[in-house]
């Protein structure tokens, strides 16, 4: 189109009968494309795209809380909003931003976080899958569900490194391995983005938070980050890295601040590392008002200065924070923001509606049938179980009391979660009128299962958080009358996520007292630890036969956890985040340095890096979950004892499945480099395998490493590897390996 035309009387008279996006040619490259949609822009209508507002939905239909959100749509004001699902109400609102001057499409954005309408395991309890496919399937799941209600964009994955079970959003991320993490981003953003933006069983996937908001001081929400560049580098930033290499269409900033500078303003994370060396093309949003909490930080004086600190920082979209609104303009006429970081934010946002394909159909997320079809597919609810199976950890299990025989005569499941419904699906996860009919309880998952002649006693004993123990005498009742119990404690689902950290990460209320009062019966009894956290819960460690933490497993709960209690799942999961045996523990993982005096072992105390009141081993460690099985590990073979750069090294393991089951089993392979020009952890996480192993059989597992693997960040933030001695270590847990050494050579 030639410029001329562009604002030719004809030109305009197209504009008011067409949406414009019809009148730019086919034929552009997307830049193109999105270069002629600004040029036709205003500076005002340019702001509005970075402008992202929270949908305000009342069951019945839109409400303006806090102004005039529609009028704000029509005068092309707002690029974005958040919380607006369903087909019926993204059609309303695209509707009015159809009638605005440029007519551009809103993008509508949601946190679907584990699942949308079919809920999948917390993503803490899908990260002990190790299961990358199941992982990047259960994202699929909720994009095509998500998607089809209307909603273009996730903010999710969270790819946050957390080592403080403390910290509620822990239950969001893949837990503290940076290697592990980093193939979870990977995998979860893949799946939620499918085949490509541009399907529509594909949204957005956002990265969050960045960055470094899993480190927060004392494990308290929101508060500050004070690290050093390497740690940052080293330990928080692959995942993000690997998020963005996957094609994560956008990142969110974070609410901390990093070491003094909040990353909502923070240049260094947004341009030099995200735009600048990682060659991001996305878009950034900020957290929920995190621009305008500069000013609550004492980063900024008001919303005026939190708008261009933001702004020239690189954060491309605010969200709810208005500070992008209320004063961008007038940064601009004042040349504190250049017109350049304006539309290099813009450009962004206007590229990821073109790869959606909403230039071309603003309403083709809006299909009321598909919506209808995905809705309530079966399908999904098979994936769910799937998955559920998969997440679960197998703790403990003395003299094989599980799995539970089918025919049991008479069986008791007491505790406040036997028949709980939406204490299942965890923070971040929606309510649906009929939730009460498709969550499944335990109760009706283990009833599903057992023989006709079964007796099902239940008692719940207390609630959650109760302080009564007036129920403890049903309870026992109960479980006299039972063959074998099984009781199911936790945290209630609003006890761990967004601003629910705890300091005191045990058992709420009465519930291991509970505990202590059925196993004071003499019956075996099984535990099943609800929770989106590591929990402490060191009675029932000590005391308990059988524990199996189920975490928050979603929809398929009931059935997912009868599947390993009976045994038609042998449990496979592996602990994604050390557990603590105390608070006083924490931060605690299994990558940690040497330092000058290590303790050797437990009861090593005596002027070596320890407490003197508990040992310095977490009370689970890192990697660890049990089997029906068992696995015996070979010695490890070596392809030779000393490698050139240049070289690869085969490190081979013979695992022998000498139990009873057949049988899943990760196997894991940590390395240690054992000196360095800065400090090296003790062992870190380099590859893992999952193999299927039948009882009585045996494989070898091989893994090859290169001198890239060993690369690390040196005191001059080069990312180097460094010739020397290094441990390779193979196992079923990071504390329970098998090792050998090898050299590294130039
Ligand atoms: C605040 C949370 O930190 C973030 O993760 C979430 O995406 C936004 N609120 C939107 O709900």
């Amino acid at each position: 189109m030639k410029s001329s035309l562009l604002f030719s009387p004809l030109f305009l008279l197209i504009l008011l009968v067409t949406p414009f996006y019809k009148v730019i040619a086919q034929k552009k490259s997307l830049d193109q494309k999105v270069d002629s949609v600004l040029r036709l822009m205003t500076l005002d209508e340019k702001i509005g795209q970075m402008n992202q507002y929270n949908g305000d939905w009342a069951a019945t239909g839109p409400i303006t809380k806090d102004g005039d959100k529609q009028e704000q749509i029509k005068k092309g004001m707002l690029g974005s909003m958040l919380n607006v699902t369903g087909t019926d109400h993204t059609r309303t609102l695209q509707q009015l931003a159809m009638q605005s001057r440029m007519k551009i499409p809103l993008l509508f954005g949601q946190d679907i976080v584990h699942g949308y309408r079919t809920i999948f395991p917390i993503p803490l309890a899908e990260a002990a899958s190790w299961d990358l496919a199941a992982i990047e399937l259960s994202a699929r799941v909720a994009a095509t569900e998500g998607a089809a209600a209307g909603i273009h964009w996730t903010f999710a994955p969270m790819v946050d490194i957390a080592r403080d079970p403390r910290w509620g959003r822990v239950m969001e991320g893949a837990g503290e391995d940076t290697y592990l993490g980093s193939l979870i981003a990977a995998a979860r953003v893949k799946g939620f983005q499918g085949k490509g933006l541009g399907n529509t069983d594909a949204m957005m996937a956002c990265a969050k938070h960045f960055a470094a908001y899993g480190a927060a001081v004392a494990g308290r929400d929101y508060n500050s980050v004070d690290m050093s560049n390497r740690q940052l580098l080293e330990t928080y930033l692959p995942p993000f890295e690997a998020a963005a290499k996957a094609g994560a269409a956008t990142f969110m900033n974070s609410f901390n601040d990093l070491n003094g500078v909040p990353a909502s303003g923070n240049a260094y994370l947004q341009r030099t590392i995200l735009k600048g060396q990682w060659g991001f093309k996305g878009f950034v949003v900020s957290d929920w008002g995190s621009i305008g909490e500069m000013i609550n930080h004492g980063f900024v004086k008001d919303n005026y200065e939190a708008a261009m600190a933001a702004a020239n920082a690189g954060s491309d979209m605010d969200m709810e924070s208005r500070s992008y609104i209320q004063n961008l303009a007038k940064l601009v006429k004042e040349g504190k923001v250049k017109m350049a970081v304006i539309d290099d934010a813009v450009k962004r946002i206007l590229r990821k509606k073109f790869e959606m394909g909403l230039f071309d159909d603003p309403f083709r997320f809006c299909n009321e049938a598909r919506e209808k079809e995905q809705f309530n597919n079966p399908d999904h609810i098979k994936v769910a179980r799937e998955v559920a199976k998969k997440s679960i950890v197998l703790l403990k299990n003395e003299k094989q009391l599980l799995p539970l025989s089918k025919g049991v005569k008479n069986i008791a499941l007491i505790g406040p979660f036997v028949k709980a419904k939406s204490d299942n699906l965890g923070f971040w996860s929606y309510d649906w009128p009929d939730d009460t009919a498709r969550i499944v309880s335990l109760w009706e998952g283990v009833k599903s299962k057992l023989a006709a002649g079964s007796n099902v006693l239940y008692a719940k004993g207390c609630e959650i958080k109760d302080t009564s123990r007036a129920g403890f005498s049903g309870a026992v009742a109960a479980a006299m009358q039972a063959d074998v119990v099984v009781m199911t404690v936790g945290e209630a689902r609003d006890m761990t996520g967004e601003a629910k950290s705890r300091s005191i990460i045990r058992l709420p209320g009465v519930q291991e007292d509970l505990v202590k009062a059925i196993v004071a019966t003499g019956k075996p009894v099984v535990v099943l630890m609800s929770a989106g956290r590591p929990l402490v819960f060191n009675w029932i460690a000590d005391n308990v036969p059988a524990i199996v933490y189920t975490w928050w497993l979603g929809t398929q709960a009931g059935n997912a956890i009868a599947d390993v209690l009976f045994g038609d799942y042998n449990p496979s999961a592996k602990l994604p985040i050390s557990f603590p045996r105390t608070e006083g523990q924490i931060p605690i993982y299994y990558n940690y340095y040497n330092t000058g005096r290590p303790a050797k072992n437990d009861s090593d105390l005596n002027y070596v890096s320890s407490y003197i009141d508990l040992p310095n081993s977490p009370k689970y460690p890192f990697g660890f979950g049990l089997s029906y099985s068992s696995f015996g590990y070979s010695d490890i073979v070596l392809s030779k004892p000393v490698i050139k750069s240049t070289e690869k090294l085969v490190v081979k393991c013979t695992v022998t499945n000498t139990g009873n089951y057949d049988g899943e089993e990760t196997v894991q392979l940590y390395t240690r480099d054992l000196v360095g020009s800065v400090v090296r952890p003790v062992k870190e996480l380099k590859g893992f395998k999952k193999i299927q192993l039948k009882k009585g059989a045996s494989t070898t597992v091989e893994f090859t490493l290169t001198a890239n693997d060993l690369r690390f960040y040196n005191e001059k933030l080069q990312y180097i590897f460094e010739p020397g001695d290094f441990k390779v270590f193979v196992g079923g847990s990071s504390a329970s390996v098998k090792e050998a050494g090898f050299k590294l050579v130039k």
